[in-house]
C-alpha cells in the first residue's frame, strides 16, 4: 500500500500529528477521541505522550515521557519551578527522542498515524529547543502535521480569535509544516462558520477594528491552512478531521 499519506507506490509510512493548543483548548479530550475512533475503525496508530505533568491520561500511550523522566524529581534536583520543570523534562527527553523514533520506524509499515500529544503550556513545546528537535525529526522521518487546537467558545471576541491566529501563524512559519487548525468545542458553539464570522464582524470596539485589520493582512497565512470544526467531546467532525490530516499529509509531501 501506498504511505498514509497518499503515494502510491511509496513504501507506507505514518502521518504524525503533534497536537497543540493552548491550555484547556481540549488537546487530551481530543487524544482520547482520535483514540477511541481509530479503535473502532480498527486503523493502526501511536500515541506518544510529551506531558510530563499530566496527571492521568484517559487513553493508553504507547510511549510516554513519564516512564523516562520524573518531573517531580527534575523540579527538585534542578531547584525548578513547575514551567521548568516540565521544560527540562522535556529537554531531557529530547535527547532520547531517536530511540523513540526508532520504535516508531521499526513499525512504520504496520502503522496509519502517530499522534503527540504536547504539554498544557503550549510555549512548552513551540519556543523551546527540545519542541524544535522533536518535530525536526519527526518530519525527517515521516509525513508531518501540526494540529493547532483552538477553543472555539472562548473565540467569541474578535481579539482572542486574531491572538490565536497569530499565535497558530507563528507556530506555521516557525515550524514550516503543514498546520491544520480544529476548531473544538463545535458542540457549545460555532456549528457554522459563516455566524462565527458575522459574530466576528460585529466586534466593534478598538481592539476589534484592530483584530479585522489585522485578520485581513494575514490573507496569506489562511490561504495556506486546512481547518476543520469538531467537538472532542461528541465525536462530531471527526471523520472530517481525518480526511483533512490526509490533505494536509499530502501538503507534506509535495514540499519535503
Ligand atoms: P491542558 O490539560 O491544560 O493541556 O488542557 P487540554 O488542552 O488537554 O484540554 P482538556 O482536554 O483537558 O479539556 C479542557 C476542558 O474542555 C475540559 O473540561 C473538557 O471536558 C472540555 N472539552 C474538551 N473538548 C470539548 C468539546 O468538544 N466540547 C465541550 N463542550 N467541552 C470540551
Amino acid at each position: 500500500p501506498s504511505s498514509a499519506g497518499g503515494q502510491a507506490g511509496a513504501t507506507r509510512r505514518p502521518v504524525a500529528c503533534i497536537v497543540l493548543g493552548m491550555a484547556g483548548s481540549g488537546k487530551t479530550t481530543l487524544m482520547q477521541r482520535l483514540n477511541s475512533h481509530l479503535h473502532e475503525a480498527k486503523r493502526p496508530y501511536y500515541l506518544i505522550n510529551l506531558d510530563p505533568a499530566v496527571l492521568d491520561t484517559p487513553f493508553g500511550a504507547n510511549i510516554d515521557i513519564r516512564d523516562t523522566v520524573n518531573y517531580k524529581e527534575v523540579m527538585k534536583q534542578y531547584s525548578l519551578g513547575p514551567n521548568g520543570g516540565i521544560l527540562t523534562s522535556l529537554n531531557l527527553f529530547a535527547t532520547k527522542f531517536h530511540e523513540v523514533l526508532g520504535l516508531v520506524e521499526a513499525r512504520a509499515e504496520e502503522l496509519d498515524f502517530v499522534l503527540l500529544d504536547t504539554p498544557g503550556q503550549i510555549e512548552i513545546f513551540t519556543w523551546s529547543a527540545s519542541g524544535a528537535i522533536i518535530s525536526e525529526s519527526l518530519a525527517a522521518s515521516m509525513p508531518t502535521v501540526v494540529v493547532y487546537v483552538v477553543d472555539t467558545p472562548r473565540c467569541s471576541s474578535a481579539v482572542t480569535f486574531m491572538s490565536n491566529m497569530l499565535y497558530a501563524c507563528s507556530i506555521l512559519y516557525k515550524t514550516k509544516l503543514p498546520l491544520l487548525l480544529v476548531f473544538n468545542k463545535t458542540d457549545t458553539w460555532m456549528s457554522d462558520l459563516d455566524a462565527f464570522r458575522d459574530a466576528l464582524q460585529e466586534e466593534k470596539s478598538y481592539m476589534g477594528t484592530l483584530a479585522t485589520s489585522m485578520a485581513l493582512m494575514l490573507e496569506e497565512f489562511y490561504a495556506g491552512l486546512t481547518s476543520v470544526g469538531l467537538s472532542a467531546r461528541t465525536g462530531e467532525g471527526v471523520d472530517d478531521f481525518f480526511d483533512a490530516v490526509q490533505r494536509a499529509a499530502a501538503e507534506y509531501d509535495e514540499t519535503y
